[in-house]
Formats: C-alpha cells, sequence, structure tokens
C-alpha cells in the first residue's frame, strides 16, 4: 500500500468511526437481525434480476441470433457505504426507513453492446407484469455534465418467500462497454482527491472529451452492425457461393 492509499483509507476508517459511534452503533446492533433479513431480501431480489436479464438474453439469441447483452454486474451495497448514505440523506434510523429512501441496496449492471439494444433490452424488462418502475433516468439522451452516460431504472421485482411475497427495490444501470470502460475511469479519478487542482482540472476536461469520442465510437459501431444485419443475406449468400470453390 503506498501513503496515497493508506491517507485514503485512513480518512475512511475516521469517517466510519464517527458515523458508528453512538447512534449508529446502537441501531446496528439492536436491529441487527432484521438487518441481515433485510439485506437477504436484497440479495434475494438481485438473484431475481439478474436472472430476468439471463432469459432476456438467451431469447434474444435464438430470435434475433445475436446476444444484446455482454455482461451482467450485481453488488449489495456495502454496509460503510450504506451507513454514509444514510447519514449523507439524513435517512431516520429504522429499517423500513432505510428500504424506502435508500434505493440502490441492491444493484445490477447491465453491459450491452451497442446503445440501442439497451433500449430494447430495458423495455422488454419493462414489460414484465410484476416489474414496476419507480424512477428511471436517461443518462444516454441527457448525458451528465462530465460525460457519465447510463441509462437508470429504479423498480421493484417481487420476490417470493416461504409465506409470502415481498416487492424489493433494486437500481438496474444499463450502459455499453463503452460507457462502463469511461465510468470506471472516472469513478476513480473521483476517488484521487488529493490531485493538485490544475492536473485535476485537465483530467475532468480530457475525460468529458472522451466520453464524446465513446459515445460517436458507439454511435458508428451501431451503424455498422446495423448495415451488417440488413445485408446480412446478400453476404450470407457470398459466404455459401464461396464454399462450393
Ligand atoms: P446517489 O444514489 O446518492 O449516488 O445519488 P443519485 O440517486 O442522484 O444518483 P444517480 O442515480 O445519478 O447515480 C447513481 C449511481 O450511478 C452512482 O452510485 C454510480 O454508480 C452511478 N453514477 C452516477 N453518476 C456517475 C458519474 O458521474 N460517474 C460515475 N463513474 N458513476 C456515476
Ligand atoms: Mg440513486
Amino acid at each position: 500500500m503506498n501513503i496515497r492509499e493508506y491517507i485514503s483509507q485512513k480518512k475512511k476508517e475516521i469517517l466510519i468511526g464517527r458515523l458508528t459511534s453512538n447512534q449508529f452503533q446502537q441501531f446496528f446492533r439492536t436491529n441487527a437481525a432484521e438487518l441481515q433479513k433485510m439485506l437477504t431480501y436484497y440479495e434475494c431480489a438481485i438473484m431475481e434480476v439478474e436472472t430476468r436479464f439471463k432469459v432476456l438474453n438467451q431469447e434474444f439469441s435464438l430470435s434475433r441470433e445475436y446476444s444484446p447483452i455482454e455482461t451482467i454486474k450485481s453488488r449489495l451495497k456495502s454496509i460503510d457505504s450504506l451507513i454514509e448514505k444514510v447519514e449523507r440523506y439524513q435517512v431516520p434510523l429504522s429499517v423500513k426507513d432505510i428500504e424506502d429512501q435508500i434505493e440502490d441496496i441492491a444493484g445490477i449492471r447491465v453491459i450491452c453492446s451497442f446503445p440501442e439494444d439497451i433500449y430494447t433490452v430495458a423495455d422488454c424488462f419493462l414489460q414484465q407484469d410484476d416489474v414496476a418502475l419507480i424512477d428511471c433516468k436517461d443518462y444516454i439522451r441527457n448525458p451528465k455534465e462530465n460525460g457519465y452516460r447510463s441509462l437508470h431504472l429504479i423498480v421493484t421485482v417481487p420476490i417470493f418467500l416461504e409465506h409470502e411475497k415481498r416487492e424489493v427495490k433494486v437500481e438496474v444501470q444499463l450502459r455499453t462497454i463503452a460507457m462502463d470502460f469511461w465510468a470506471s475511469l472516472e469513478h476513480k479519478l473521483k476517488y484521487k482527491k488529493e490531485l493538485p487542482a490544475d492536473i485535476s482540472d485537465r483530467l475532468v476536461g480530457e475525460l468529458l472529451e472522451c466520453a464524446t469520442i465513446g459515445a460517436d465510437l458507439d454511435n458508428r459501431m451501431q451503424k455498422i452492425r446495423r448495415q451488417l444485419s440488413e445485408d446480412s443475406s446478400e453476404i450470407d449468400d457470398a459466404v455459401d457461393q464461396h464454399q462450393w470453390f
């Protein structure tokens, strides 16, 4: 671990130490079982949503002969980051308020090859009769000022337990490979707080430019893909003819 990483780790420990010092410690101790149950429900919802996207991808690969989804990543929010968010949004310390107000405890990231696949896959998912859309932020049509692009959906899906059915909130982020590549690099910059202002400003500018280049690449490759699929019968014929010789 280098000194920068060490300092940032210490800062985090101090922050968590402060946050968990009094009411939080008490709350987490007295509600441990209920919180554990809550997190388990979110884990189940992640499995549920992940399966639905995998099923859609399988069906697409049969009906349209290509798979729109490249990768699916999922994560359950860590306790540290849950505490940080509860504090930041001043959420009252109760399991119900946390469930109501924190919308990204269960997170799924669906990485598609082309921008248009994002909307096709999202539409199919949202058309499922037990998926309820709570909120949608389209950062592809309306990118953030820094260049961030993705389609964000907050949904509820049912999970079926032994004696009950529960509606659980999940945040779904859909993006292309290029958007994902960009977001992970930008995320690194965000956490490099100790960079001198001039370097940081320059990198912010470069990242914005990269976001535009990425979006252009996505669109150009999408156009090529469209042309290939329009011409696919001719290409297949050419391949068949070639095989005769
Ligand atoms: P929070 O949920 O508190 O983050 O605020 P919000 O609800 O206004 O956030 P939003 O829906 O815009 O973004 C939620 C998630 O999207 C974040 O936790 C990140 O995973 C991702 N995200 C949003 N904006 C950015 C960005 O500028 N850069 C990167 N790398 N990721 C982002
Ligand atoms: Mg959010």
